[in-house]
């Protein structure tokens, strides 16, 4: 079987556009990683079971591990790596630091985008709807009541 042929895809990912070969099936998470080297998003399941890569599309959380970076042409993608750009971003990214809230770190970067999304959408999520926020998002370390903690924190960082 001959090699499969690749397609250029255009991506605004991080507030810059990204022409990038790729097979037309690749996963969006593959192309950050492997092709733009933005490594800061997670590979886990592979299966959108457990949130680790997430990553911000026209400010929502979306799963890359499954669906093909051409779906993601036209759309604005925010990295972990370019959430410092924006003040909430920046107030999460805060908060975590100050809350400990990641251990070994791997799912960290999907709640930290999982996060981001529900105070852009929600300046003031009581528990309940961070909790709601974060279900997608597993973390074997038990991080998760920290990282309502720092939810908390950046929500009141911004009062
Ligand atoms: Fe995408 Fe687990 S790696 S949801
Ligand atoms: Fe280790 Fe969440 S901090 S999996």
């Amino acid at each position: 079987m001959g090699a499969r042929p690749l397609v250029t895809l255009t991506l605004r990912i991080n507030g810059a556009e990204h022409a990038v070969k790729s097979d037309a099936d690749t996963p969006l998470i593959f192309v950050l990683r492997d092709e733009l080297k933005l490594k800061g998003t997670k590979l886990g399941c592979g299966l959108e079971q457990c949130g680790a890569c997430a990553v911000l599309v026209d400010g929502k959380a979306v799963l890359s591990c499954v669906t093909e970076a051409v779906a993601f042409e036209g759309k604005e993608i925010t990295t972990i790596e370019g959430l410092e750009a924006t003040e909430i971003g920046r107030r999460v990214q805060n908060a975590f630091v100050q809350m400990s809230a990641a251990q070994c770190g791997f799912c960290t970067a999907g709640l930290v985008v999982a996060s981001t999304a529900l105070l852009q959408e929600n300046p003031a999520p009581d528990r309940a709807a961070a909790a709601t926020a974060l279900t997608p998002h597993l973390c074997r370390c038990g991080s998760h009541p920290r990282v309502l903690q720092a939810i908390e924190r950046a929500t009141k960082s911004a009062l």
